[in-house]
């Protein structure tokens, strides 16, 4: 589908850019524009966002996968992001990213038919110290243990 951004968000990027002696070490608040307004990175977003900044598409495509924040396909309301690297693995990742996976009943990228969560199995987020953890969009939760999980869960479909 095509992407073009909003008025709004090329204001925004005009702003973005002015912090910047040149276009491209713009390319991660511009993508965070483009998944903002398009709910994850599109093929055609990366083609507008590399068009914006003077870019290739490749080069635009070698930061949206190495970064786990950027998505290239749509993510829940509530997307899970659970470590299973190894300070998180040492201290039952594996147990909570199995857990969440049955209890939504979605697999690694899956989405919930309510579209409310998303899943990624992600390697070490920097959190180690507080392992094993899981992001929520932009939130981290650590030092979790199932029941903690649960709780989060809950919680998170009681906002609904
Ligand atoms: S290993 Fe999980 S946050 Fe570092």
């Amino acid at each position: 589908m095509e992407f073009k951004f909003t008025e709004e968000n090329l204001k925004k990027i005009e702003e973005v850019l002015k912090k910047y002696p040149e276009k491209k070490p713009a390319v991660m608040p511009v993508l965070y524009i483009a998944q903002e307004q398009n709910g994850f990175i599109s093929g055609e977003a990366m083609a507008e966002v590399a068009s914006v900044l003077e870019m290739t598409k490749e080069d635009v495509l070698g930061v949206v996968t190495f970064y786990t924040m950027f998505h290239q396909k749509p993510v829940g309301k509530y997307h899970l992001q659970v470590c299973t690297n190894v300070s998180c693995m040492l201290r039952g990742g594996y147990r909570i990213y199995d857990y969440v996976r049955e209890k939504l009943k979605i697999e690694n990228g899956g989405l919930t038919e309510d579209n409310l969560f998303s899943l990624e199995e992600v390697e070490c987020m920097g959190s180690c110290g507080t392992a094993p953890m899981i992001a929520v969009n932009e939130d981290f939760y650590e030092n979790l243990d199932l029941e903690k999980v649960d709780q989060i869960l809950e919680s998170l479909k009681q906002k609904n």
